[in-house]
Formats: structure tokens, sequence, C-alpha cells
């Protein structure tokens, strides 16, 4: 195991884009947002100053009307889609002198840098916290006009789940009257089995384009767009993030009407949570298609983000950890799956142990339901999947994600959260 925590700096070292960090040599060629988040905090464990550079650099491609995007590019390697197709500087909201993506990502660097001042201290929260606060005020303002505490998603790439099984239903609602131009490149270095289909990247192409042609202007999107989502696990992470962010404006001595708005979102998004999200049918909470108005109730992995962030009470994350349990949804069992955990439950009809975000497990996703299951005294459960993600990762070395039922790594290879999240799992045992 100790030469497992070497060989992921390797990797990390590998991928060093100067400030930052790229999440795969190949594959993926620039800085994505929460990819950056998750490698400052492993990173965190044994050089606190760079993975506040990571967190710096990240910020360094903000908006001034607070968001973050999802991409910045760094120099002109090859990736699609580049940085001439999301057109960013049609706008006056975009950074003058970076090319990033118009859209965002789940707010993990708020629970980063949390992470990054309890190791360096209030200076680092002074540094951070005010473009943090307007990053969340952003998803709010314009994500969130009515107020009911759930931020909607507008691309499923704001999800970082990109194919997740429950954006399916909507984008096959979605009728392209023409096909847009493209040219994949994402089947260069990884087998297209093992990514998304056309069919999807041309709804995927289909999405950004019209955000472009909307000037990224929100609430033309909003009103427009034939994907706009509540999603569960991206306002779990939100609601994670205001708890951090909270935490930082306390430490840094923040004056009480800020830290009044923090936890009056949070209360809102408990309630929503409950109220809205919450389906007692299938002990789950459902997302939520705000063009078509209906609930989303794919069991995936997102499921057990409210407990990573702590949204329900000790009954219901009994009645959520429960699908963990289930040999048919999530449970290894002799026969089925060897290791812990799908990202889609295997009884579903889109369950498949090869494709991206179908089946595969992800580091990240087991370490967001390892850390929730601990928040809920979950500890064996926590410590049964801990093990296996640092087995598939011994045995597989740092891919992006592996098929349960064999272990083996699909998707690139060196892949950085994979090396980052293994860093912050072994040094478990020293916390
Ligand atoms: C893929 C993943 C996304 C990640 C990106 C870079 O698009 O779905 O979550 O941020 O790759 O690693």
């Amino acid at each position: 195991m100790k030469d497992l925590g070497i060989k992921a700096k390797r990797v990390l070292l590998g991928n060093n884009l100067g400030k930052s960090t790229k999440p795969a040599p190949k594959q993926y060629p620039h800085q994505w947002n929460w990819d950056s988040a998750f490698i400052a905090l492993g990173v965190s464990n044994y050089d606190a100053e760079r993975a506040g550079d990571e967190i710096i650099s990240l910020l360094g491609g903000q908006w001034n009307n607070g968001m973050i995007p999802h991409i910045i590019y760094s120099d002109n390697e090859e990736y699609f889609p580049d940085q001439k197709r999301w057109d960013i500087h049609r706008t006056k909201k975009a950074p003058a002198n970076v090319d990033t993506s118009g859209i965002t990502q789940p707010p993990m660097i708020t629970i980063a840098a949390h992470k990054i001042v309890e190791k360096l201290g209030a200076g680092f929260g002074q540094e951070v916290y005010q473009k943090l606060l307007s990053y969340h005020r952003w998803l709010y303002r314009e994500r969130d006009p009515n107020n009911e505490g759930l931020v909607s998603i507008i691309h499923p790439w704001e999800s970082g789940i990109d194919n997740s099984p429950r954006w399916i239903g909507t984008l096959d609602k979605i009728i392209l009257t023409t096909k847009p131009k493209y040219e994949r490149k994402d089947q260069k270095h990884v087998a297209g089995e093992e990514r998304p289909t056309n069919v999807e990247y041309d709804r995927f192409v289909y999405l950004m384009d019209l955000a472009r042609d909307f000037d990224y202007d929100q609430k033309q999107i909003l009103a427009n767009s034939p994907f706009v989502v509540q999603d569960v696990l991206f306002n779990s992470i939100l609601h994670k993030a205001n708890e951090c962010l909270r935490e930082i404006a306390v430490k840094i001595g923040k004056h009480k009407s800020d830290i009044d708005e923090i936890d009056n979102w949070m209360k809102t998004t408990r309630l929503a949570f409950k109220h809205k999200l919450w389906d007692s049918q299938t002990n789950m909470h459902c997302d939520y298609d705000l063009r078509n108005n209906n609930k989303i109730c794919e069991n995936s992995i997102a499921i057990f983000g409210p407990l990573y962030a702590g949204l329900v009470d000790e009954g219901d994350a009994q009645l959520i950890a429960q699908h963990l349990n289930d040999v048919n949804k999530y449970a290894p069992s002799l026969g089925s799956t060897k290791y812990y955990i799908p990202t889609t439950s295997k009884n579903s009809k889109h369950f498949n142990p090869k494709r991206y975000w179908l089946g595969p497990i992800w580091v990240n996703t087991n370490w967001m339901v390892i850390r929730g299951l601990e928040r809920y005294g979950f500890t064996d459960l926590a410590d049964r999947i801990r093990k296996d993600t640092l087995t598939l990762l011994e045995k597989g070395g740092f891919c992006e994600y592996f098929n349960p039922y064999t272990g083996k790594g699909h998707g690139t290879k060196r892949f950085s959260w994979s090396a980052a999240l293994a860093i912050d799992l072994l040094s478990d045992s020293t916390k």
C-alpha cells in the first residue's frame, strides 16, 4: 500500500500543468473544475501549498458574474470541444484573457478550499472566500430564480456524470432538427464501447451550442433549453459546499449577514430534498426535470449524495444505505459483481459494466459514498468500500473507471483524481 501512494504522486506529477493538474495525459489535456478540486483534496495531505495553487488557478477562470467554468483551456492541445466552439468572449461576463467553457460543474472547489484552510490557516480563507461566495451566489441567483433551494443544471456535463442513466429520458425528448457538425476526439485514446454513444454526443453538442447561441444568458437558457434539471448529486455537493463555506466564513470572522445568507440556502435545500425530491416508494431522492415537469427516479450512484451532504435524518440515511446491501443493486455477491460500487444499479435496464457512468466503478463517487457513510456512523460498510477501492487501484492502476465484475480498468490510464483520492484514502489510517 505504501507503494500505491508513491505511484499516485508520480501520476500527479506527470499530469502537472504548472500551477494546476490535467485530469489525464492525452484524453483530458486541460484543467477541469471538479477534477482540480478532487486533486487538491488529495494533494493537501502532503503539499497544502500546491493544493492551494490548484484552487487559485481554477479561480483564475472565474467569470465576472461568479461562475466557475468546467474547463479552463491550456493552449491548443487537441480536444473536442475546443475553446473556439464555446466562443465565450461574445459575452463580457467571460474573463478577457482566459479561454474557458461556458458551463460549470459540481462545486467541489469550496470543499477542497475548506480542507486547505484547515491546513494553511485563515490566510488562505481570506484569499478565496469572496470568490467562492460569489460562485455560490451565481448558482442561486441564476440557476434557482424561484428560490427553491435547488439549482438547475443545463447540460449533462455540468453534473460531472455525463451519461448518467438519469439523463437518458430527458435527452431522448430532444428532437434535433439539424444534426450538429463536429468530430469526436474522445474515442482516439479510449475504446468507443467505454464512452458515451453518438446519440448522446449529438445532444451534448446541441446543448452546448444552444447555451453559446444565447450568449450564455442564463435567463434565456432556463426559459428555452430542453435540458433544465434539478440534479440530486449536484445539489448535495452544493449543500456540503455551503457547510464548508460557512465554516470558512466563521473562521475568517465574517459578519452575521453572510452567515445568515448561507444558513438560509441550507435550510431551503434541506426542505426541498425532504418535500420535493424524496420518493417514499423507492426510498431515494429523485432528480427533477423542470422542462418536462417530472421526477427522474433512476437508481444510480447519485442517490448517495445526500449522505455525503448530511441532508437526511438517521432514519432516511438507513433507508438510503440499504440500497448498498442489496445484491440486485450495488452489493457484490457470488456469481455477480465483485467490487463496490457500480455507478448504476445492477438491475437498471441501462446498466453496463464498461460504459462510462452506466455501471463502472469510479474512485470519486466511491470516495464520496465512503465519506457519507462515515458521517452517519456506517463505518463497516465504509471500510469495505475503502478496501475495494484501494484493491482496484492496486491491481488495475490509476484508471478512470473499473469493471465491477472483474476489476479491470477502463477509460484513460493515469487519471489524476484516481491517484489523488487514493492518497486521501490511504491517509485515513493516520487521521
Ligand atoms: C468526463 C467526466 C467528468 C470529468 C471530465 C474530466 O467528462 O464525466 O466528470 O470532469 O471527464 O476528467
